[in-house]
């Protein structure tokens, strides 16, 4: 099972998302990897904290590899790396991904993480954290993934960037990869008291958008989690947002 958590709009939780749903699996027992594809490298800091500065093989130098001619390639798991959470390795970002985009792109690399995801093999669940952008690397995200998962921040903005987002994964779907199933918009930052939020996602519902049934609360918890560089799962096990995630989890992996 390989997820992406995809949506070209910014700070709607994608690496929140990402990463505590990854942690879920591998509480799971589930052997779990983070791809982080963002030059941001956001899912990486969370996941690793200050020991994120000092990786030597990230992404970057993998996409690096491939750009350049070499005799003998590292194997693909070199750059793969543990994190505290056990049963949770990370391919991580690093800024340089920015950089080296435009060139990968005219190399025809877009198939390569595909690639290096059917090298590891050895994962049982892959989630994948994307750029707030559409472009070489969510464009690579959708061809290697088998499941999608879209974020929401019950934004007025946002809801525009909803069916150009939907229209553009369909185009994924028909041209690159008709494994790609669209699981459902997780709804974020809701706003239980707030009318706002509720109509919102009541219309978008109504509209026939796949709208997935748990809601993921608006809470400082979140911003604490990312300072402590533990997802939320862990840190606040007994949180409301914690709870939120397992049912979300749950609902995504076919249980009650
Ligand atoms: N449910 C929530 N409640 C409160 N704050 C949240 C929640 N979800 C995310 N945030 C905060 O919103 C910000 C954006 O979250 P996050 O980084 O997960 O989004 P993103 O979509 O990955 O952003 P980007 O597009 O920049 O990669 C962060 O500061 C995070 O702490
Ligand atoms: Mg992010």
């Amino acid at each position: 099972m390989r997820r992406v958590v995809f949506n070209q709009k910014g700070g709607v939780g994608k690496t929140t998302i990402a990463c505590n749903l990854a942690a879920l699996s591998a509480a799971a027992g589930q052997r779990t990897l983070l791809v982080d594809l963002d030059p941001q490298a956001n899912s990486t800091q969370y996941l690793l904290g200050d020991q994120a500065d000092a990786l030597e093989l990230t992404l970057a130098d993998y996409y690096q590899e491939t750009l350049s001619f070499t005799w003998f390639p590292k194997e693909v798991g070199a750059y793969v790396h543990a994190t505290p959470i056990d049963q949770l390795s990370l391919l991580p970002a690093h800024e340089m991904l920015g950089e080296m985009m435009s060139r990968l792109e005219s190399r025809y690399k877009i198939g390569k993480l595909k690639d290096v995801l059917d090298q590891l093999d050895a994962y049982d669940a892959v989630y994948i954290d994307t750029p707030p952008a559409f472009n070489f690397y969510t464009l690579s995200a959708l061809i290697a993934a088998d499941r999608c998962l879209i974020p929401f921040d019950c934004d007025d903005f946002s809801r525009r960037a909803l069916y150009q987002l939907l229209n553009r994964v369909r185009e994924v779907q028909q041209d690159h990869n008709r494994n790609l199933d669209v699981e459902g918009i997780v709804v974020n930052h809701f706003q239980e008291r707030a009318n706002l939020p509720r109509t919102l996602v009541a219309e978008l519902a109504e509209e026939g958008l796949p709208i997935l049934q748990t809601r993921l609360s608006h809470s400082v918890i979140i911003r604490e989690s990312h300072q402590h560089a533990i997802p939320v799962v862990n840190y606040a096990p007994n949180h409301k947002l914690a709870e939120q995630f397992r049912s979300l989890f749950n609902e995504l992996n076919g249980e009650k």
